[in-house]
Formats: structure tokens, sequence, C-alpha cells
């Protein structure tokens, strides 16, 4: 079974990138008539299904943006799986070994209900949406990607953490026969990331099974990867295999490599410098732009989501909490 299948997207739920242009241009006209669109016109229209007109309530909540979308070719030209190799080119251009189906998480820890699960039953806990988030790279690039899967709370729920559930541990898979690249050292394998639960259950953070509507490819974290918009993109773990409600903050891949340089929050702080490089700006990669030389934007707080995710960090010094 299809991923696209056991999620029941339908096609005109999705973003596809052909139809893109056309959605810009309605969207610029609700912009363009803030009065109609924030009236009685907008709530008496059905409301809008994954995939059609972002609505201002949308773009409020951070659900979806209107900003320019990285196309699909960059999106899955240009990225970071150091399990099939440390070039940006060299993840698209693996063979596919990754066998993504059948595809078993495992589910441990402090909860209730632990267990073996397969990806199809997983994706049961809630109906499939549509998310358009930024990603922005601790390197310093950001895309925006209109990923399809499911809040990540309601996947944790059904296994009933506990109150001991203090944070939640992320582990890829390690094999060396599916993942030809792990025979290097590059990083302490498996991968490994973490949230504090609060940031777990909040409603951005998701659980990603496909990108423009089609399977997640092996290059992005096929077939079950996390996105977590207001952090750097190491956080965004790929092709999930272990989950683990712990009680004390767990080690993670790039922290148990330079611990100076990647901190467990690893929130985008334009005002926090990475050690080596300056936070301030990005290389936004939307559209036509080219991948290097691509325009540098301010890089916001929390990545734009401070609306959404600010409290969680209230009274944090986020420069020690890094
Ligand atoms: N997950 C695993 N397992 N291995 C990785 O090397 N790289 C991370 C993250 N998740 C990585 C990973 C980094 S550094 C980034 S920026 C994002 O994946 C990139 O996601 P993308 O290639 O889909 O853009």
């Amino acid at each position: 079974m299809s991923i696209r299948h056991a999620l029941k997207l339908k096609d005109h739920q999705v973003t596809d990138e052909a139809i893109y242009r056309g959605r810009r241009d309605l969207l610029g006209l609700m912009v363009a008539m803030p009065a109609l669109a924030l009236s009685g016109c907008s709530q008496a229209q059905p409301p809008a299904a994954p995939g059609a007109v972002i609505t201002p309530e949308q773009a409020r909540s951070g659900l979806r943006t209107s900003e320019e979308l990285t196309k699909l070719e960059d999106v899955t030209s240009y990225n970071n799986f150091y399990e099939f190799g440390t070039g940006k080119t060299d993840p698209g251009q693996a063979p596919r070994t990754l066998r993504t189906s059948p595809w078993t998480v495992e589910v441990s820890g402090e909860c209730e209900k632990p267990g073996r699960v397969n990806l199809e039953d997983i994706l049961k806990a809630a109906p499939a949406e549509e998310r358009i988030y930024r990603l922005r790279c601790v390197e310093g690039w950001s895309m925006v990607i209109p990923w399809t899967g499911i809040p990540l709370a309601a996947v944790l729920r059904p296994f009933a953490p506990t109150s001991r559930a203090k944070y939640v541990a992320f582990t890829t898979l390690a094999d060396p026969q599916q993942m030809p690249q792990i025979r290097y050292r590059s990083i302490n394998w498996p991968y490994r990331e973490g949230l504090r639960m609060d940031e777990a259950m909040h409603p951005l953070a998701f659980l990603a099974t496909g990108l423009y509507g089609k399977p997640l490819p092996q290059q992005n974290g096929a077939p079950l990867r996390l996105v977590v918009p207001w952090k750097y993109g190491f956080k965004s773990i790929k092709s999930i295999v272990q989950i683990q409600f712990v009680e004390k903050m767990p080690e993670t891949a790039w922290h148990d490599l330079q611990p100076n340089e990647y901190g467990f929050f690893s929130n985008v702080n334009p005002q926090v410098d990475h050690p080596r490089w300056s936070q301030k700006t990005e290389r936004r990669i939307a559209g036509n732009a080219s991948k290097l030389f691509a325009e540098r934007i301010p890089t916001r707080m929390f990545n734009g989501y401070a609306d959404q995710v600010a409290s969680m960090y209230a009274g944090m010094d986020l420069r020690r909490w890094f």
C-alpha cells in the first residue's frame, strides 16, 4: 500500500507545482482585498481543504505560508542526509537502497502503551494534512516546502506517555546495507534527535510522509521524518525507526559531535550566531533562485513562528539554551 493511499490524500488536496502559480494569484487577490478576506464573505465559504487557498487563519496559525515555494527539483536535489553522503547532491543521486515498506517504528520508554507499530497504523492517528513550512538550515540556507503528513502530537498520544515523560527521543535507521555511507563515521550513528515534551505536542510539530503531494523521496527522509519548522533543520530527523519517551534530555547526533556548536534546543535565532558564522541572514532557495547565489534575506526569530512558539521559552536564556 502506498503512503499516499494510507494517508487518503486526494489529488486536489495537495500542492502541485504546476498549479501553485494560479494559487498564488488567488492569494494576491486576497491580500489586495483584505477587507473582503476578513469580512463575513470569507466565512461564508466552505472551509479550505488542504491544498486550497491559504486562509488568513492558516497564515496566522503558521500552518501554511504564502511565501514562494522552493521548486520540487531543488527540494529533492539539495539535501542533508549524511547516511547517503555528506555532499548536498549525494543523497539525491544515491542508489535507491532504502527499503521503506514494510516500515515499523518502535515506541518505548515512559509510556503506558509501548509497542512496535507499522507505519500504516501510525498514520491512522489523524487525517492527513498539508503544511507549507519554512525550513531553515543551520548552515544558512532556507526553503519553503509543502509537506504532507500528520501532527506529531496525534501520533504520540495513543502511546499514553506518563508524567515522567519529559522529552521525546527519535532515532533514524542505521543499516549499512540500506545506507552505504554510514561506513564513514561522519556522525556517531544512528542519527538521533529530541524534543521537549511540550515542543513535541505543539500543533506545528509535524511528521511528514510526503512533499508536493508525493511520497517522500529517499533523500528527504522516506518514509517518515520529523518537521519542526521553528528549529534549525537538523532537528528534523529523517527515516525514523524509534521513538522513546524519556525523563532526561536525550543526547542528539550533532550535539554529540560538536556540543559547543549545536545545542539541544536549536531554535532558529538571528541573535545567537553559530560559533563559526552569523545567523542573521539566510539564502532563500525559492522559485527560480539559484541555490548558491540565492538572495539573502533576514532570518526571523523562531524562523518566523514566534507568535506560535515563543511562549514555550518564556524566561529561558536562549543564549545559554541555544
Ligand atoms: N536526518 C538524518 N537521519 N540524517 C541527516 O543527515 N540532516 C538534517 C535533517 N535530518 C539529517 C537528518 C539536516 S542538517 C537538515 S538541514 C535537514 O534534515 C535537511 O532536510 P532536507 O534534505 O529534506 O532539506
